[in-house]
């Protein structure tokens, strides 16, 4: 069976490994990056800025128009941000990117299943509901966490046919953007503790392959988790879908459907 699957972040680390391996298999895969140079040997690689809201919407635009059932939609990108750094639309770059733009591909692309990997289970970090944007005692891990939380909440909005998948400590990841003896302290880490990305993945095929039956499935390293979480609170899940829908608007970034 075919199947058409949209991955966000498919031109590097899982995203692109997971793009290459269900093309092997015959799927129809669309990859969105930002990096034409990393698109080149991608299937239906489509360039795109995942944190600025407009150019989000033009990919899903685009994507409906050719593609109007998505089978499965497979979250991957994300990218360290050391500074605050504010998008087109006044947003802070990674709740624009890590978070939002999965937001909209969610709501926009309506596929049967999504997989959003990012770091369910994890309970550091906490949403700055009164600072979203972090304009107030930015830094990056706190910017991580944050929009790591908001993916948490996003699998409670979004469900039903959703999985929250936080793969590990993986050998993968754009270490670009940080300082070079983190960055070296990250590569040497990787390599003694990081598991490789086939294996990281590894999961994501059987639930393609095998859609699960729960309506919302969270999966941390390995081990199924409860869904009474604290970071799984639907109201704040009701919350956060409210409080994205008036940034949205307010960001003078919404329009008419
Ligand atoms: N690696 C780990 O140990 C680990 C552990 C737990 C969770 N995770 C999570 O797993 C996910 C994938 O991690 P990874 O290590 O595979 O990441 P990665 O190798 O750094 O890949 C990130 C992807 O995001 C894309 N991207 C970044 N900025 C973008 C933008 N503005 N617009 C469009 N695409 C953009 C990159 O493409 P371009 O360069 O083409 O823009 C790339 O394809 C992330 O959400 C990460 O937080 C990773």
């Amino acid at each position: 069976m075919t199947r058409t699957i949209v991955i966000s972040g498919g031109t590097d680390g899982m995203g692109r490994a997971m793009a290459l391996a269900r093309s092997r298999r015959g799927d129809e895969v669309i990859t969105l990056g930002s990096n034409p140079d990393k698109g080149r040997d991608v299937p239906h690689f489509h360039r795109v800025d995942l944190s600025d809201v407009d150019d989000t919407r033009r990919v899903i635009e685009a994507i409906n128009e050719r593609w109007p059932n998505v089978d499965a939609l497979l979250l991957f990108a994300n990218r360290q941000a050391p500074r605050r750094v504010e998008t087109k639309q006044g947003l802070e770059q990674t709740f624009a990117l890590y978070y939002l733009s999965r937001y909209l591909l969610g709501k926009g692309l309506r596929p049967r299943l999504t997989v959003n990997v990012a770091g369910v289970g994890v309970t550091k970090g906490t949403i700055h509901w009164d600072d979203l944007q972090l304009a107030h005692g930015y830094s990056m891990v706190k910017a991580q966490l944050q929009a790591g939380r908001c993916n948490d909440l996003l699998g409670v909005i979004q469900s039903p046919g959703y999985v929250l998948y936080h793969p590990g400590f993986t050998r993968s990841g754009d270490l670009t953007p940080l300082p070079k003896p983190l960055r070296l302290a990250i590569r040497i880490a990787a390599k003694l503790k990081g598991q490789p990305i086939e294996q990281a993945i590894h999961p994501i095929h059987d639930w393609i392959d095998h859609p699960p039956d729960e309506p919302l499935l969270a999966v941390d390293r390995g081990r199924k988790l409860p869904l009474d979480l604290p970071t799984l609170r639907p109201a704040d899940a009701r919350k956060l879908a409210e409080k994205t829908e008036q940034l949205l608007t307010s960001a003078g970034t919404a329009r008419s459907r």
